[in-house]
């Protein structure tokens, strides 16, 4: 059952904040807010809510985290790394809300449904204002309100379990792209991975609320879509209307103005011979395939809990390239998986070989606790984990520039997103293959899919003109 934000309480609480914000700054200018992001597209997707809800509020971007007056981290939880660096900036943050008091720190996002993460900041970090956890983002505006007319903590965190509310504003990053989540949590627990305990288990939106975004969307100037979920292929499989991943592809390709379909995460053991046919019919289903490996090796797949073997994730590969001759193939790896040995890895490096990905992100395994690895006592040592990395590296960074390199010369279709972030003076976008092309193109291209000929090529983008 889809859950709806109550919209009359949403707006008063809105209304109450706003009444109130020309107070939180001594010299009474409406207060600025700052969004750190951690993670997955999911979490870019739902930092989107927060800064719809916050400006709806009257709060204005701030161009960094020590000049805002609000700041908001939006955490992962999928590797330790990007959890440190969340306590890192909470450290720094310190300081700096004793010289401004007024000063609002949130926390949120998959870190806060860990138990002990919570209770470490409410011990350690008194400083911190506001924790949502990852099904109550909506409470932004109440919890908002509560903390000015309290003066207290306010800590919101639902259970992992139930929907995320529909309807809740969000403030688009890009004019003519957006992600669309279609689906939460996830049933697989693989052994190394905490996803499924902080966020819960699998659920699909109903295909009318899809549709219904995408309609909206494409009113909105959207050309290009994302859908997102940790495992697409499984979509429907919590609805009472049988539908499936394929049929959903289907009626999104009907949505007028709509002209690119992309979508994120494909697991191999799910799937199907008709979701590529699908792919390879369907014009504006973009011809790229993100099919997280993991590692090469049976024995390690098998103690990872995937569910697929190194042949069949290579027969479903090949299946891909025979209907896409052009598709690109991108993967997840993880390196030093506990019990990993040398001719385990080579495996992995066998399968980057003879793949050849255009892009591979790769993963130093870390151990999270909860999950079944983080117990084995056959941990890999951080020297030989990076030595791995870095010959996996080696191999995949070769093939990256080459792949790319045989886009020289050809003439791509290229989404024109607007002037570039590190260089306003050219223009980047994707091809439908996900490839980043930075060129030089009229303004009046902005927002269409203009052709581009490639004419350079790096490991991480292309250069090109247009034609
Ligand atoms: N250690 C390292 N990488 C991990 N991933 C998930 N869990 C871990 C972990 N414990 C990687 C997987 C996944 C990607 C999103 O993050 O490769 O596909
Ligand atoms: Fe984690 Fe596996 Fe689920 Fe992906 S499919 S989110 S790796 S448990």
């Amino acid at each position: 059952m889809t859950e709806r934000i109550d919209f009359e309480t949403q707006a008063r609480y809105i209304q109450e904040v706003r009444e109130r914000i020309g107070s939180i700054r001594p010299d009474r200018k409406p207060p600025t807010y700052y969004i750190r992001t951690f993670g997955c597209q999911m979490n870019e997707n739902e930092s989107e809510k927060y800064t719809g809800m916050l400006e709806m509020m009257g709060f204005t971007p701030a161009s960094d985290m020590e000049t805002a007056d609000f700041v908001l981290f939006n955490t992962c939880c999928v590797r330790e790394n990007a959890e440190l660096k969340v306590f890192g900036h909470l450290g720094a943050l310190k300081g700096l809300k004793r010289e401004k008091p007024w000063m609002m720190i949130a926390v949120a996002g998959c870190m806060m449904q860990e138990p002990h993460v919570v209770e470490e900041i409410k011990n350690k970090y008194k400083h911190v204002d506001l924790v949502f956890g990852t099904r109550n983002i909506h409470e932004l505006p109440k919890n908002l309100y509560e903390r000015l007319t309290e003066e207290k903590c306010v800590i919101s965190v639902y259970d992992t379990e139930g929907y995320i509310p529909e309807g809740v504003p969000l403030k688009r990053e890009h004019k003519y792209k957006a992600w669309l989540s279609i689906m939460y949590g996830c049933n697989n627990f693989c052994s190394y991975c905490i996803v499924p305990y902080v966020r819960g288990r699998e659920r699909s939106r109903a295909p009318f609320d899809i549709l219904e975004e995408a309609r909206i969307l494409a009113e909105d100037g959207v050309k290009e879509i994302t859908l997102l979920g940790q495992n697409v292929n499984s979509y429907g499989k919590t609805l009472e209307e049988k539908t499936d991943f394929t049929e959903l592809l289907y009626r999104l390709s009907e949505v007028k103005g709509i002209e690119r379909i992309r979508f994120m995460t494909s697991h191999p053991k799910d799937i199907s011979d008709s979701l590529i046919i699908a792919m390879s019919e369907l014009d504006k289903v973009c011809k790229h395939l993100h099919l997280p490996l993991q590692a090469g090796s049976d024995r390690i797949l098998k103690e990872m809990n995937r569910r697929y073997t190194k042949q069949r994730y290579m027969d479903i590969v090949s299946f891909a390239r025979e209907k896409m001759p052009r598709i690109a193939i991108t993967t997840d790896i993880i390196v030093g998986f506990p019990g990993e040995t040398e001719e385990d890895f080579l495996e992995t490096l066998d399968v980057v070989r003879k793949t050849e990905y255009d892009m591979a992100y790769t993963f130093i395994y870390s151990v999270r606790k909860g999950t079944k690895a983080a117990e084995r006592e056959d941990q890999i040592p951080k020297e030989v984990k990076n030595n791995r990395f870095q010959r996996l590296l080696e191999v995949q960074d070769a093939i990256s520039l080459k792949k790319n390199r045989e886009y020289i010369g050809r003439i791509e279709a290229v989404l024109n997103e607007g002037p570039s972030k590190t260089d306003k003076t050219v223009c980047t976008g994707r091809t439908d293959t996900n490839k980043i092309v930075n060129f030089m193109a009229p303004e009046d291209t902005v927002g269409e899919i203009i052709n581009v000929r490639i004419t350079d090529a790096g490991a991480w983008s292309l250069e090109g003109e247009t034609v």
